[in-house]
């Protein structure tokens, strides 16, 4: 490990250097659920902004999409001069197995054995707390590059014929290599809001599967076994808890809301995204949007949503954007990052 300082009295700052996305080939159409559901393209547009999903096949699990987006941040790394890294953490709730964590096997099965590797539950928020993770490594002297992948396949855990849940969420992994670097350059993640309140922890949920449940014959029940939310309460939640969040990180940086050029929200739903937005006074337009193409992708869609924008160059060298996540928990959290000139990247959806 060979941490770059910042300088006798600054600890050296995470800064994005690598970035890539990757989601699975077989898409579900509104359509095709239409088939199955009672519910259609209108109402699923309307409500959510979702026109289709992309889902595992049987027998594909998350590290093998942790696996894909991870090989291609590091090869995006490697064309930007960071060639190795000294941790991985992989922020997920749909790990491989309950025990042990999914970021050993990912680090293994991209050459990185020996590396540190954890796992990240924040649910929806894992991949701001990923960063925030990542840069207490490196600011800590820990690690000097940390390999960090958001990656969720809600699809092996959502009942296909929970019509309510069915709609909104799809399966991805995005990731990101951050190396030790200074705090003002283009790149540096700064100026963290994180927070919880597991008072609301009921609002989402798989009730079995953990050490609260345990398994005996004949259980755990169909419903138990799969994830539950209540979807009215948890969007209220939403709105205000990513507003609120994303105001303390604007504050503790000292940015207006006119300082940022792109919104990067959790892709939840298009309208919490635009109630955010509106809620804070920033133009809809400057917010950065893929849930149309993947649906919510859980810790896997801040970083989705980074790669497409950088793929559509929507995002520029020197803009500056703020990050808010929110999900199971409660949790919830923000940070800002101002874009580097990253490597071209590929499109990971048509
Ligand atoms: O990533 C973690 C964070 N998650 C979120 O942020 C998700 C937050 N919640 C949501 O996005 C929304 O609450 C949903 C998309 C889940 C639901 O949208 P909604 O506008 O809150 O709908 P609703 O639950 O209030 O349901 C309205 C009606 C109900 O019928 P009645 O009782 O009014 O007759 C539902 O049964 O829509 C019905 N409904 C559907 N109809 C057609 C629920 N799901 C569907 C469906 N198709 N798929």
């Amino acid at each position: 490990m060979s941490p770059t300082t910042a300088g006798p009295s600054t600890p050296p700052a995470a800064v994005l250097c690598g970035l890539a996305g990757w989601v699975p080939s077989r898409v579900v159409t509104n359509e095709h659920l239409a088939r199955r559901l009672d519910t259609d393209d209108t109402w699923i547009r309307t409500r959510t902004g979702i026109r289709q999903r992309h889902v595992v096949d049987p027998g594909q699990a998350t590290s093998d999409l942790a696996v894909e987006a991870g090989r291609r941040a590091l090869a995006a790394a490697a064309a930007n001069g960071t060639d190795r890294v000294d941790a991985v953490v992989v922020a997920t709730t749909t790990p491989d197995r309950t025990c042990p964590a999914t970021a050993p096997s990912v680090a293994a099965r991209l050459g990185l054995a020996g590396a540190a590797a954890f796992d990240i539950g924040a649910v929806c928020t894992g991949f701001v707390y990923g960063l925030a993770s990542a840069a207490g490594l490196i600011a800590a002297g820990v690690a000097g590059r940390v390999l960090l992948i958001g990656a969720d396949t809600y699809s092996t855990i959502v009942d296909p014929l929970d019509r309510a849940n069915a709609i909104i969420f799809g399966d991805g992994a995005g990731a990101v290599v951050l190396r030790a670097g200074h705090p003002g350059e283009p790149g540096a993640v700064g100026h963290f809001d994180l927070g919880s309140d597991g008072a609301h922890e009921a609002l989402i949920t798989v009730a079995a599967g953990g050490s609260r449940q345990r398994s005996r014959p004949g259980e755990p029940s169909h419903q138990d076994r799969h994830f539950a939310m209540r979807g009215q309460e948890v969007y209220r939640h939403a709105v205000t808890r990513m507003a609120e969040s994303a105001r303390a990180t604007l504050s503790r940086a000292g940015w207006k809301t006119d300082d940022v050029d792109h919104f990067v929200p959790h892709q939840a739903n298009l309208r919490i995204l635009h109630s955010v937005a509106d809620d804070l006074g920033l133009p809809r337009e400057r917010c950065v949007t893929h849930v149309e193409s993947v649906g919510n992708t859980g810790a896997a869609s801040i970083p989705l949503a980074l790669a497409d924008a950088a793929a559509r160059q929507t995002v520029r060298p020197g803009d500056r954007l703020l990050l808010t996540a929110f999900g199971g928990g409660l949790t919830w959290g923000s940070c800002l990052l101002t874009w580097p000139s990253l490597p071209h990247q590929e499109r990971t959806t048509p």
